[in-house]
């Protein structure tokens, strides 16, 4: 092993001063291009598992290097270099590192990271990513792709491209990219490197390549530079290091200012004075063809399977660089045909007639404007986006151009900015930017601080034809991942219910239950007909997803998390359906009580009226033993129908039945499909004097306000609503939740009440009702869901 040794020439320039750890780099007289290239060491990488250390890694493996490395996290691409040989530690320890002849750390370390400190003290050389991938470009020709979008995918198609052509490259591109099999690759065989330069820190001005690409130049990364002049000094200093040619964007303002007088330049775009120009270009939904010019010459055509108009300059700058390394046209043409995206541009993770989500990594609203165009010509309904800002400094300095940044977009969830390794500013939150989109005017913006609700609150508002879009350099594509979990399930509940029933993704229960509050629900399902109902529950027994059935929501309180799982709402066609046979009446489960007891009336059988003064379904009805006016469900019932748990169909006769005060415990575990009343003949006056006293003991005895019936069963001795009358405790409240004035047993919400006040104000008077009467108040009204 050769050590560093002070007579080697120094050829790494210092690299600029950022403010992490570059304050406290030292790099010692190296020749760093042979130390990493010809000969072999051992080398500690601090922060292995960034994506753009964890290509140099594979490098260094590849080179033959003994390598190490620590980060405070472990991932699937650290996992697969320790299968290379890495080994891998997840904590910053010094005496990891020790064995080590040089340190390489990423720009995200701190400079008080025990492993730099440690190895300053033993005089170590330590050099940046960038030098150390600067030094392995140095041994071979190198190619630099450079510019603010599409770096990854551009140098990516060049490695591709050069690789079809017979060229061996090696590569470094800063994400893995399925056709290069891996984000770095060394190939001995070959004399080019082609590696993405990195803008951000001013790193590329290390590069001395043979050729440069450049895709485009803009005002971005402003928590490094002061302005554009300072962005174009950069990538002045990396063209006037390159030997060889320039390869640059015409349509690209200040690519081409910068560009245009470099004799060795080679432009490319669409229009006519570019060197190599694409025309005929058609934009298709998930590709392009078009064909190349070459200073008047018909090179052929191109076809292109990435979408958008950006990705056709792209391609033109690696046919421009190709085509100048002396590959034939027509091989370039077949080899961008074969091109398949990177991971997290423009990639497809759900795909079905109803609904496409994508997921894309912009970040920089002229990235957004760019993806959002392409999502719009893929010709879908509407798009849809979710989008999580990266960077604090970011954010704030463009906040003014991302909110004219979605204009393609139909709706546009915003949520919380992604750190990275940013300290938060105060006041920059994703709803600065939220508010910068409603102030230029987009009607269809909401601000969800919660990520893990995003896919909730793009989900809920989802309609067949839809294309959802995450867009973000952080973890937004989680969301996307989660709602495209959902969505195959929901597409197969849709599939059982057929075109009648409906399925709605994260439906907000407070809109099903007469007491206004209650998450979401998972699923959301309405079927019309028994045979859907069944399937529906073998469905989610084969599935092992939870099933819950509701009708009116009249005795339900669902807590503020909603609930997982398939929330089943038989309504509608056979459900809804009431029929009149003699003195029976056969109901649907989800038909109101209130009609049966109008039905009765109208075919003059008495005995029902009662039900005119429950606000819930029959199949609710039954569930519960419902009662009023001192009768009760089951007095009136003589069959249910229902089906079991493995969807089968059953009848039962009033007498097979065990039922009790509000619990008729077979629909626990079985759902109600139908049920039979009966009454008897009744002159229609007393039906209607009937009808009258139990409307007149509702309008003199219980709130109108929005409630859930009465909280508490009756206890044996004493009716609740009295027992927490004599208490005192009418008119408690906690927040939005108030015991009603009117009746005791009644809780009602004042508006926008939540589950959480609920239940606390139902602990309040169960504590209450035990300390002063030693009565054990128990909860008739059924308490669901997961806590918000
Ligand atoms: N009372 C008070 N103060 C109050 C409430 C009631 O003094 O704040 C007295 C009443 O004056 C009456 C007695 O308590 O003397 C019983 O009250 P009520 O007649 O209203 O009957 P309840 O037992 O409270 C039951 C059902 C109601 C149904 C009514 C009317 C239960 C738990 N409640 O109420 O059902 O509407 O009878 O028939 O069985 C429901 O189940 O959700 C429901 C609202």
């Amino acid at each position: 092993m050769k050590p560093a040794s002070e007579d080697c020439s120094v050829t790494t320039q210092p690299p600029p001063q950022t403010g992490s750890a570059a304050g406290s780099v030292r790099t010692l007289p190296l020749d760093l291009p042979a130390f990493l290239t010809r000969e072999q060491h051992r080398i500690h990488l601090v922060g292995v598992a960034g994506s753009g250390m964890s290509g140099i890694a594979a490098l260094l493996l590849e080179l033959g290097h003994t390598v190490s490395g620590s980060d405070k996290v472990s991932t699937t691409e650290t996992d697969r270099l320790q299968r290379l040989g890495l080994r891998f530690h997840e904590q910053h320890r010094p005496e990891d590192a020790s064995p080590a002849d040089v340190i390489v750390f990423s720009s995200a370390i701190k400079s008080d990271n025990p492993i730099l400190g440690s190895a300053r003290d033993a005089g170590k050389s330590i050099v940046r990513r960038a030098e150390a991938l600067a030094a392995i470009m140095r041994s071979k020709r190198g190619i630099v792709i450079a510019g603010m979008h599409g770096k990854t995918t551009t140098s990516a198609m060049t490695a591709h491209v050069l690789r079809e052509g017979g060229l061996h490259p090696s590569h470094y591109v800063g994400a893995e990219i399925p056709i290069l099999g891996t984000n770095a690759h060394w190939d001995p065989r070959g004399e080019y490197f082609v590696a993405e330069g990195d803008e951000s820190d001013g790193t590329i001005a290390l590069f001395h390549p043979e050729h440069t690409l450049i895709l485009n130049i803009e005002e971005e990364h402003l928590d490094f530079y002061a302005d554009l002049d300072a962005i174009e000094k950069v990538f002045a200093q990396l063209i006037a290091q390159t030997a060889g040619k320039i390869f640059y964007n015409v349509d690209d303002e200040n690519a081409a200012r910068l560009c245009r007088s470099f004799t060795r330049g080679i432009s490319y775009g669409f229009g006519e004075t570019a060197d190599y120009r694409a025309v005929d270009i058609q934009l298709k939904d998930f590709a392009s063809t078009f064909r190349v010019n070459h200073r008047g010459q018909d090179l052929g055509e191109a076809t292109l399977n990435v979408p958008g108009q950006h990705n056709i300059h792209n391609a033109l700058g690696v046919i421009a660089l190709a085509s100048e390394l002396g590959i034939a046209f027509e091989k370039i043409a077949k080899s961008l045909a074969k091109f398949e995206h990177a991971r997290r541009r423009f990639e497809i993770k759900y795909d079905s007639p109803r609904f496409l989500l994508v997921d894309d990594y912009g970040h920089h609203p002229t990235e957004i404007r760019a993806t959002l165009k392409t999502a719009r010509s893929v010709g879908r309904k509407r798009v849809l986006t979710m989008f999580q800002p990266h960077r604090y400094s970011r954010t704030k300095a463009l906040r003014k151009e991302f909110g004219r940044a979605f204009d393609d977009a139909h709706r546009v969830v915003v949520t919380d900015v992604y750190a990275s390794n940013e300290a938060p500013i105060p006041g920059v939150t994703g709803q600065m930017i939220a508010d910068e989109i409603v102030a230029h005017g987009h009607p269809g913006v909401s601000y969800e601080p919660r990520l893990e609700w995003v896919h909730r609150a793009v989900g809920n508002v989802l309609e067949s034809g839809d294309l959802v879009l995450s867009l973000g350099a952080g973890n937004i594509h989680d969301q996307l991942s989660a709602l495209a979990a959902d969505l195959v399930i929901a597409e197969k509940l849709k599939d059982i219910v057929g075109e009648d029933g409906e399925v709605c993704l994260y439906e907000p229960l407070s809109k099903h239950t007469t007491l206004r509050v209650g998450g979401p629900a998972q699923f959301w399902v309405e079927p019309r007909n028994e045979k859907a109902f069944a399937e529906l529950i073998r469905f989610c027994r084969d599935e092992n997803l939870p099933l819950f059935v509701m009708g009116r929501g009249s005795n339900l309180l669902v807590r503020d998390g909603g609930i997982r799982g398939a929330v089943v709402h038989p309504c509608g066609g056979d459900f809804d359906k009431i029929e009149i046979n003699g003195v029976e009446i056969t109901a649907g489960a989800g038909a109101k009580l209130k009609e049966v007891a109008y039905a009765g009336k109208a075919a003059r059988i008495g005995g029902l009226e009662w039900l005119e003064g429950i606000p819930g379904t029959v199949g609710g009805g039954l569930r519960m033993n419902a009662g009023a006016m001192g009768a009760q469900t089951f007095e009136n019932v003589v069959l249910v129908r229902y089906l079991d748990a493995n969807g089968e169909a059953h009848t039962k006769t009033r007498d097979e039945l065990e039922v009790y005060y509000r619990n008729f415990p077979l629909l626990e575990k079985n759902f109600a499909v139908s049920a039979v009343f009966r009454g008897a003949p009744a002159p229609l006056e007393e039906i209607v004097r009937k009808l009258e006293a139990s409307q007149e003991k509702r309008r003199t005895s219980q709130p109108a306000a929005r409630s859930a019936g009465c909280i508490f069963k009756n206890p044996d001795a004493c009716s609740a609503g009295k027992l927490v009358d004599e208490l005192g405790l009418k008119n408690l409240s906690v927040g939005k939740a108030r015991v009603s004035e009117v009746h005791g047993n009644f809780i009602v919400n004042d508006g926008g009440a939540t589950a959480a006040e609920m239940l606390e104000l139902i602990e309040k008077i169960k504590a209450t009702a035990r300390a002063k009467r030693g009565i054990e108040l128990e909860t008739e009204v059924q308490i669901v869901g997961e806590p918000g």
